[in-house]
């Protein structure tokens, strides 16, 4: 009973000019009867235009980034009010190039989600190991981390707007994207973990949407969105061009 998603992460690429057109080409092409739900991520400055070219269609706009509390002092953040403004109520939350590059910790995520979705937002939580915890045998535990402490204490009735999504850092724009089997042993590690974390987490896990993100193409996205615990994709640079977002679903 899940929904397929396919989100694209559009990160900090695109001029205004290219992102409009893209927002175009998605309106007009993808198919408001399709069974797979079309979600899109544009830079905050992109928003207005992205937003009101999407308005009135099934297409759904994410923020990339949040800042945790309502409007106040907070130089370059942007609230959720702020977000409320455009009609958007979904955001990505612990992408790994935040991690990485940006000090974003689990404890901070944690912030976020929680704010969040007790503003009833809808919130995509990133997690994924990178290539040497991999290599270390330590790939379940760092994805054990990030989930508990990323998602401590949030309570079971909130955690029905989470979709998590497993995003190995290895595969991120490199073009190696995980085989099928290993997507899904994670995303199958994933879903047992919320199930034995939270009070009713059976019904939780089974209802969360659980997304794959590293290098998905249309050429890789069947054979991924075929395994059991594989929900959809949270996709970069095969997000960012008309024909090849047009191409996953
Ligand atoms: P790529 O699809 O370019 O590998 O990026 C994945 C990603 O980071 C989506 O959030």
């Amino acid at each position: 009973m899940r929904p397929t998603i396919l989100a694209g992460n559009w990160k900090m690429n695109l001029s205004l000019s290219e992102a409009t057109e893209l927002a175009r080409g998605i309106r007009d092409g993808y198919k408001s009867d399709s069974k797979k739900e079309a979600w899109v991520f544009p830079s905050h400055l992109h928003i207005p235009g992205v937003s009101e070219i999407l308005s009135g269609t099934n297409v759904k706009v994410g923020l990339q980034n949040i800042y945790p509390s309502a409007l106040t002092a907070m130089t370059g953040e942007i609230s959720p009010d702020q977000g409320e403004d455009f009609g958007i109520k979904l955001a990505l939350v612990g992408h790994s190039e935040r991690r990485q590059f940006l000090g974003e910790t689990n404890a901070v995520c944690r912030e976020k989600v929680h704010f969040l979705l007790t503003k009833g937002w809808t919130v995509v939580y990133c997690i994924g190991e990178k290539i040497e915890e991999r290599e270390a045998g330590k790939t379940f535990d760092i994805l054990s981390s990030q989930i508990k402490e990323g998602l401590k204490d949030i309570s079971s009735d909130l955690m029905t707007k989470l979709v998590l999504a497993y995003e190995p850092v290895w595969a991120i724009g490199t073009g190696k994207t995980a085989t099928p089997e290993i997507a899904q042993e994670a995303h199958a590690f994933i879903r047992k973990e919320i199930s034995q974390l939270f009070v009713g987490g059976d019904k939780i896990a089974d209802a969360m949407p659980i997304l794959y993100g590293g290098s998905v193409k249309p050429d890789n996205v069947k054979s991924l969105l075929d395994q059991k615990d594989i929900d959809g994709g949270l996709v970069g640079g095969a997000s960012q061009k008309v024909s090849s977002y047009l191409g996953l679903f």
